[in-house]
């Protein structure tokens, strides 16, 4: 009785919790958090001084003792108390001030496919200590399908890429549980750090990675592009040490970066492979649908499709498609519980 009192008014959320970016959907309201998962720490007096959007506004701007970190780098948690503050001021955020009882909310946190029962708990315990009364976590291709309205519950193959910016996650999903899923840590991030080598390497070019990225989202593709694309490249020559500025072309940054989605695709192509053939005949009719910021790199569907044989998609909205997803299951958490993750720290929902 008590419980059902409690839901009614709290205001349950669900978090993707990424290691570029972060978002929070809040049961009836929708999404209403999207920041950068970047914190900005005072080194030495170890306090927080700023999280999310604030902190990544400081990066490269603040004094040496200063640093701004993402403390999920690999997609997951390598510093602990940091990520638990930086889901308290995602939670505390999220919460709506106006209402005088508030109750401490549930919580569903995304997590990558195949993380060990210690980096559960982890996050688990990290979600509790920031304030969750409860915590769900949900294997985020999984939660991506969801959010793409794949059917999921039902006997067929659904064959889901996340590309993020620390992971790729590949997983085919029947019957509301995974079948199959790869994790890989080659993602958005390394495409970045290929940019950086590449730079250096071929011009002696110092450039940062806001740089890079910038680059990579302006003119990079993983296939040949019908019209030739050009940027300026700006950074400081290690031999002088002066700044300088090199036009690069989409040609240019598709070589730099051809290793890492070399390595990407045959991650795909491993799973097609393994996927068995009955699941595998469905998922030539609906086709391998991409998630994540990642996904978003041109020419990339075209690559996988034209590697793997199968159509492929780029869901609407990639970047929030998870958080979207385990919103859904946040909505309807009576008939969709059977896809989240059991672990043996968590007591079904009632
Ligand atoms: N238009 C674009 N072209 C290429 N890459 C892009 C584009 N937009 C965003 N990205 C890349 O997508 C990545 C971030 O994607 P996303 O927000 O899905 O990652 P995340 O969920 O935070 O990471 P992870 O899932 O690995 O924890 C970054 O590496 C970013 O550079
Ligand atoms: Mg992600």
């Amino acid at each position: 009785m008590l419980d059902k009192i409690w839901r009614i008014f709290s205001q349950d959320i669900a978090i993707d919790l990424g290691t570029a970016n972060s978002e929070v959907y809040v049961r009836g309201r929708g999404i209403v958090i999207q920041e950068p998962s970047v914190v900005a720490i005072n080194q030495k007096t170890g306090q927080i001084l700023a999280i999310g959007d604030e902190a990544k506004k400081m990066v490269g701007r603040t004094p040496a003792h200063i640093v701004a970190t993402r403390p999920l780098r690999s997609g997951v948690i390598s510093d602990f108390e940091v990520t638990e503050q930086m889901l308290r001021y995602f939670i505390e955020k999220a919460q709506r001030k106006k209402i005088f009882i508030n109750p401490r909310p549930r919580v569903i946190i995304g997590i990558p496919c195949g993380v060990t029962e210690v980096e559960k708990k982890a996050v688990c315990d990290a979600a509790k200590n920031a304030g969750a009364r409860e915590v769900f976590l949900i294997e985020e291709p999984m939660a991506a399908a969801i959010g793409a309205r794949l059917p999921v519950q039902e006997a067929g193959g659904n064959f889901v890429v996340d590309i993020g910016g620390g992971t790729t996650e590949v997983a085919v999903i029947s019957l509301g549980g995974i079948v199959i899923s790869k994790s890989l840590r080659v993602a958005g991030d390394k495409l970045n750090e290929d940019i950086i080598h590449f730079a250096q390497d071929e011009y002696k070019l110092l450039i940062g990675e806001r740089t890079a990225e910038a680059i990579k989202i302006g003119i990079g593709s993983a296939y040949p592009l019908k019209e030739k694309r050009e940027m300026p490249m700006r950074g400081r020559n290690l031999v002088t040490g002066l700044p300088e500025e090199i036009l690069v072309s989409d040609e240019d940054i598709r070589k730099a970066m051809e290793k890492s989605i070399k390595q990407i695709v045959t991650e795909i192509k491993t799973a097609v492979e393994e996927t068995p053939p009955e699941l595998l005949a469905d998922v030539m009719a609906s086709g391998i649908q991409m998630a994540g910021g990642g996904a978003l790199l041109r020419g990339l569907d075209i690559l996988v499709q034209k590697e793997t044989k199968i159509p492929t998609k780029i869901i609407e909205d990639p970047m929030t498609a998870m958080v979207r997803g385990a919103g859904m299951v946040l909505e309807n958490l009576d008939q969709l519980h059977e896809v989240l993750v059991e672990t043996e720290y968590l007591e079904p929902p009632k």
